[in-house]
């Protein structure tokens, strides 16, 4: 599907088919174009736990306030992230290229994420929303619906999940097939509300 038509069309769907299932091969094809997605010096710090499995499906509804884009959606990915990916042998994000290059991201890292939490934070949610725009669009080029989601009991999923040490949950996103209109949008704020050139 083309681009613009893609986010013209893509829309927070509410109501998914729940006879709809997505392939393995299929997930697997949504997955390796979403870990294309831009990280800060490619340090790829998301961590995507995906599931189709109707148990866990319902635990996750239950979770998000007993919202049924979960139990109901074909593919339930929750985006988190792993905050010492930056240090965790990070030559590796940079594996094709030239040893010098690779130890200057190293140093590079180093600089801007040892004892600065806050960065490493900014920088998890960062990866995750970029990758979750691409979940998206990837998912309308399959000819599927998605619903970003926040709407959910940290707590409780952290533990559906087995969140490890270290790790935050981002935000989740729901693939499937939709079922009628989503209602109409909202409505957007005029351009030049939210866009200025040059400056404020
Ligand atoms: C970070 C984030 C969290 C959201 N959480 C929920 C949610 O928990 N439940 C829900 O139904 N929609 C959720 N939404 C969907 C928004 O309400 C929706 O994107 C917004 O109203 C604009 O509608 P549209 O995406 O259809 O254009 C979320 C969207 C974002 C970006």
């Amino acid at each position: 599907m083309d681009v613009f038509e893609a986010l013209k069309t893509r829309r927070a769907v509410k109501k998914f088919d729940p006879s709809h299932k997505m392939s393995t091969d299929e997930i697997k094809t949504l997955l390796e174009h979403v870990i294309l997605s831009p990280t800060s010096y490619n340090q790829q710090n998301w961590r995507f736990i995906f599931t189709t499995e109707q148990e866990i499906k319902n635990k996750i509804s239950i979770a998000a306030k007993d919202q049924p884009q979960p139990k109901d959606g074909s593919l339930v990915i929750v985006l988190c992230a792993d905050l010492d990916a930056w240090n965790k042998d990070p030559t590796r994000y940079w594996m094709h290229h030239p040893p010098e290059r690779r130890e200057l991201v190293k140093k590079s890292l180093e600089v801007k994420y040892s004892n600065n939490p806050q960065n490493i934070r900014d920088e998890a949610i960062r990866s995750c929303s970029i990758a979750a725009q691409s979940i998206m669009l990837a998912a309308k080029h399959m000819n599927l619906d998605s619903c970003p989601m926040i709407g959910f009991d940290y707590e409780k999923l952290a533990e559906i999940i087995k969140l490890p040490e270290n790790h935050i949950i981002a935000l989740m996103v729901v693939i499937g097939k939709r079922i009628g209109e989503p209602m109409s949008r909202g409505g957007q704020l005029p351009l030049d509300e939210v866009a200025f050139e040059n400056s404020f």
